[in-house]
């Protein structure tokens, strides 16, 4: 079965089709989801938070996105795999940026990159979609610089920051990237932005106009409990439900109900009675 391409993507948005997207960092979630056609996986560096119980994204290395994107390949055939570029891989400069994106499609085989930042990592897009690497920009609220935004606050509200917004898109769309997530974006000014570009975008607490959404697969399954980010939807309590269900088994493995004879293997009665006749052994 082919994967989705990032001209497929282009064209969802030529065509007004909708375009969703979801986290994934593990096998079995990219199983499930590939089987529920998620047509594009992230496997953003997030899984530093929601996995791995980091308080920001800025610990993830080229290693944990390897080795996660590596599960995620495996464990889906048809969805387009996008693998993040960690804090410190793409910000020395166009080079570095190359060196880490070639190692990561060597070794774990995604289908494109993503980086934050607009204006300032255009050269080092540009390398990437010239060797042949599809590129899915950042922009808006860009988590790695989460100590200069001072929080993971809405951006662009000013018509500075919304020129500067714009043109941050402008110098991606000039780079060649196949799509670009909008973090946080007013709705309006998303709008105006997908309006604007050729490029699709991609929201996260960007409001409904963009050409598609993306959310982390943690928060719309009530599986993150440190933080629950205004822009989410619960689409189930898996977390209320792990916990049942881990409640329900420790008090049956104490009470002795489970496991029966169920989950059991037999063996034949003869050989243990041989062994109770002879206690030595
Ligand atoms: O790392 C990530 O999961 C992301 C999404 C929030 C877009 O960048």
């Amino acid at each position: 079965m082919a994967r989705v391409t990032p001209d497929q993507i282009r064209q969802m948005k030529a065509r007004g089709e909708r375009i969703p997207m979801l986290t994934a960092y593990d096998y079995p979630t990219a199983q499930i989801l590939d089987a529920a056609g998620v047509p594009m996986m992230l496997v953003g560096d997030t899984l530093g938070m929601v996995v791995l119980g980091y308080d920001s994204t800025l610990p993830v290395t080229v290693d944990d996105i390897i080795r996660h994107t590596q599960a995620v390949v495996r464990g889906s055939k048809r969805a387009l795999i996008v693998a993040d570029l960690p804090f410190g891989s793409f910000q020395v400069s166009p080079e570095e940026t190359m060196r880490h994106a070639v190692r990561i499609m060597k070794e774990a085989a995604p289908q494109a990159m993503k980086l934050e930042g607009g204006v300032r990592s255009a050269p080092g897009v540009r390398m990437l979609v010239e060797a042949g690497i599809p590129v899915m920009g950042h922009v808006g609220l860009t988590p790695q610089s989460v100590n200069v935004f001072g929080g993971f606050k809405v951006q662009g509200k000013t018509e500075a920051a919304a020129r500067a917004l714009l043109d941050d898109v402008a110098a991606l769309e000039e780079a060649g990237v196949f799509a670009i997530v909008l973090e946080l974006v007013p709705a309006e000014l998303s709008k105006l932005i997908t309006e604007r570009t050729a490029v699709p975008t991609i929201g996260i607490g960007a409001g409904p106009h963009c050409d598609g959404e993306v959310q982390v697969i943690h928060d719309i399954l009530g599986l993150y409990p440190d933080f629950t980010p205004r822009h989410t939807k619960r689409y189930a309590e898996l977390g209320n439900a792990l916990r049942d269900a881990a409640t329900t088994y420790v008090s049956e493995v104490r009470e002795r109900t489970f496991p029966t004879q169920a989950q059991s293997a037999a063996i034949d009665a003869a050989v243990i009675e041989a062994l109770r006749k002879d206690p030595k052994r």
